[in-house]
């Protein structure tokens, strides 16, 4: 089986790490980097410290606006379509990589009449707030796929919603096998930062809403002076508010580049606390047992909020300062359920492409044409 698998922004990488291994060890992979992120601290060092393979190709799509950013991954991934005449394709979460790589898939039909299959990693998964790009990549990627491969119970709930309950199956969550392979591996990756403030809190911002406009990411910044120590491993896009305004952090703040992988799961696993507006990081919290905050007034990921593990804080500054005062930095006693997987979803999903292929009717490789 030749699968082509896209990625292009950070949390890819990491998803598409432990599948990708589980892949190799009996079938052809075709690696495809659309280039949605391209500094090498927020993409080469993952495929270096993940030992993932380097991409066969890369799009160097860069940034640019959605439709620009979609429309040229578009463009570009189908020659390389044609070219490998993968069996299937395997796309990953919800960014606008998987949106483009979804839409260029289910257009693509070889000359022998033969289509590839398209199978979602990460499918199921919803926000209910159609103002997030990220929802609307997400649904029509699950809509267009032959096989959509949920990471929870609850996702499986929403694909049933949606009428998608026969073409879905429930593998885990690939941020777990990803996250469980790092903690074996973090001990040379703790940041003398992190030694020198034990009960510091880790914090990430990311989303547009939050970090666009320099008066609201200082909002977030000033609600962050605390007594406590705040590590803020700032993405790019953050980095460039801050000095595009020349905001000035509070004196507790580190604002430091993004970190690699091994160093931010062993940021999570000491923290006392984090803050957040990321996906991966709600989870990853959850994972270590570590509190979490998340900027948001809903998450997508609401297993973390039981027992109190997550905490809704909303999406004004004087919300999290509010929690952060009336925070002890205590632990959540509740225990956590294994809600997001065993560390095993990688093999589930290889086994669930190998039934998918064997069902699908592609035709012998040979010369290929779009139609
Ligand atoms: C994207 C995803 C989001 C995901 C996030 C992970 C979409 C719509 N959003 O958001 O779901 O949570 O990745 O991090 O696909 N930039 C750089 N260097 C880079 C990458 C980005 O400087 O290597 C800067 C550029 O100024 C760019 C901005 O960051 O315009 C935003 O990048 P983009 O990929 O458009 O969106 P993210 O916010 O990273
Ligand atoms: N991450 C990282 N270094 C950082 C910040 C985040 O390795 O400096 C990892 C984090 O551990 C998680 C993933 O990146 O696995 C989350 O990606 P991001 O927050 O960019 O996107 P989201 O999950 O919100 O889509």
């Amino acid at each position: 089986m030749r699968v082509l698998s896209v990625v292009g922004a950070r949390p890819q990488f990491i998803k598409a790490a432990p599948v990708s291994r589980a892949l190799r060890r009996s079938h052809e992979e075709v690696l495809v980097h659309t280039g949605q992120h391209y500094d090498h601290a927020m993409s080469g060092s993952f495929f270096h410290e993940l030992e993932m393979s380097n991409p066969a190709v890369n799009l160097e799509v860069g940034s640019a606006s959605h439709a620009v950013m979609t429309a040229t991954i578009l463009r570009r991934l189908e020659p390389v379509l044609l070219e490998h005449r993968p069996d299937g394709i395997l796309l990953y979460g919800d960014t606008n990589s998987t949106l483009a790589a979804a839409v260029a898939g289910i257009k693509i039909v070889y000359r022998d009449g033969g289509r590839p299959w398209l199978a979602h990693v990460e499918g199921g998964v919803r926000a209910f707030n159609r103002q997030w790009p990220e929802e609307h990549n997400r649904v029509v990627a699950d809509h267009l796929s032959d096989l959509v491969l949920a990471p929870t119970d609850e996702a499986m709930r929403n694909l049933r919603r949606e009428g998608l309950a026969e073409r879905s199956a429930k593998v885990g969550d690939v941020m777990v096998d990803s996250f469980v392979w790092a903690m074996d591996r973090t001990a040379a990756a703790a940041l003398p930062l992190a030694r020198e403030h034990p009960g510091y809190v880790l914090a990430t911002l990311h989303r547009g809403d939050n970090v666009d406009e320099p008066v609201r990411l200082s909002a977030w910044l000033d609600a962050m002076r605390t007594d406590r120590r705040v590590i803020l491993p700032a993405h790019p896009r953050t980095a460039a508010t801050l000095a595009r305004a020349g905001l000035v952090p509070p004196a507790n703040v580190s604002f430091i580049d993004p970190v690699g992988y091994l160093t931010m799961v062993a940021l999570e696993m000491s923290a006392s606390l984090i803050i957040t507006d990321s996906g991966g990081v709600q989870r990853e919290a959850y994972l270590a047992g570590v509190p979490c905050f998340t900027v948001r007034d809903e998450t997508e990921w609401v297993e973390t909020l039981a027992g109190g593990w997550n905490r809704l804080v909303g999406t004004t500054p004087a919300g999290l300062a509010a929690a952060l005062r009336g925070h002890d930095f205590a632990k959540p006693t509740a225990p956590r359920a294994e809600v997001f997987g065993d560390g095993h979803a990688a093999e589930r999903i290889v086994a669930e492409l190998e039934q998918l292929h064997a069902r699908s009717s592609v035709a012998p490789a040979g010369p290929a044409l779009a139609l």
